[in-house]
């Protein structure tokens, strides 16, 4: 593959943008106008200014890197594209808006990807021009980071496409995990009712935010408590995806905690608006419990 699409330039397209180009390929990158689209190039070159402060790529490879990714107004040039990737909103009905639109650029031998956390493939894959050619792409946060991709082929999913895909996340690095379209798919259906529980500790007032993630951190060697880890994914999209385990299986185990539909309602949506579980106004970040 040589040219690939990446639909959405928030914080999931510019991370899949920045290591598709980081590989060679040459990346189109969209969003709802060129502007945003440009903005998203914007947070990639932002991205690489730091990774050569410390040391971590020399200048021209991050100025090479940065020219093969273009934004892009509209799909009519994704008719290049080999694969195009949508890392929109966590909402189907904008996702099928996208499959359909740049479904009528698609040519007949290029596959689209959703890089949705959760909303089932088969499903999305009628809203494509077909489904043979339409798989689950799931990337992780911070995508140059994260070693893992998730590939879920749908029903009508062709095998060639499931080899395809599977090849091109391996040639980014990446490990892959095969996981049949279930509600969640593999790491999400496990990591999600761990996120939801936590706030139902918090909303208990079992312990407070730091912690619940001291815990998790020194107690089970994660990274990140599963707050903090809520704030950096993003609360709105830990909500979408808890309410799809719940609608789609319509198992209570699933159903999102009362503290985490206030915080969204609030509009404290994690790192991306300042403040989630904690404040980041400041140097340091601050429980706000
Ligand atoms: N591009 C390339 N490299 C980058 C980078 C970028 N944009 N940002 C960071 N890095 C590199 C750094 O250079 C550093 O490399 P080094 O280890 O060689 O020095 C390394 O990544 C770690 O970065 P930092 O030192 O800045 O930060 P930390 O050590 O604090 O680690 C973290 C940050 C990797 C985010 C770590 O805290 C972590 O692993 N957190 C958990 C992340 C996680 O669970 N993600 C999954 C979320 S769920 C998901 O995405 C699915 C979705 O559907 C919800």
């Amino acid at each position: 593959m040589r040219n690939i699409a990446v639909i959405g330039a928030g914080q999931m397209g510019t991370g899949i943008a920045q290591t598709v180009a980081a590989h060679g390929m040459q990346v189109m990158l969209s969003d709802v106008d060129l502007a945003t689209a440009e903005a998203g190039k914007g947070k990639v070159e932002k991205a690489l200014v730091k990774l050569a402060g410390r040391g971590k790529i020399e200048a021209d490879e991050a100025e090479k890197l940065l020219s093969r990714i273009t934004p892009v107004a509209d799909y009519s040039p994704m008719t290049d594209a080999d694969l195009i990737i949508e890392a929109a909103t966590e909402r189907e009905e904008i996702k099928n808006a996208i499959f359909e639109a740049a479904g009528k650029v698609l040519r007949e031998d290029a596959i689209m990807a959703s890089n949705t956390s959760s909303i089932p493939i088969t499903r999305m894959a009628n809203h494509s021009p077909d489904p043979a050619r339409f798989i689950g792409l799931h990337f992780f946060n911070p995508v140059p980071v994260m070693g893992l991709i998730e590939v879920i082929p749908g029903l009508a999913t062709a095998k060639a496409t499931t080899e395809t895909v599977t090849a091109f996340a391996e040639g980014l690095g990446k490990e892959v995990v095969l996981s049949q379209d279930e509600p969640g798919f593999v790491v999400n259906r496990i990591l999600l009712p761990m996120i939801n529980e936590a706030v139902f500790v918090l909303g208990q007032s079992t312990a407070g935010i730091e912690d619940i993630d001291k815990g998790c951190r020194l107690g089970l060697n994660h990274p990140m408590g599963p707050l903090q880890l809520a704030d950096f994914v993003g609360l709105d999209t830990c909500l979408d995806i808890i309410k799809v385990l719940y609608k789609t299986t319509r198992d209570s185990k699933y159903r999102p905690a009362p503290l985490l539909v206030k915080y969204v309602e609030a509009g404290w949506l994690g790192r991306k608006t300042g403040r989630g579980f904690y404040d980041y106004t400041g140097e340091a970040p601050v429980p706000t419990r």
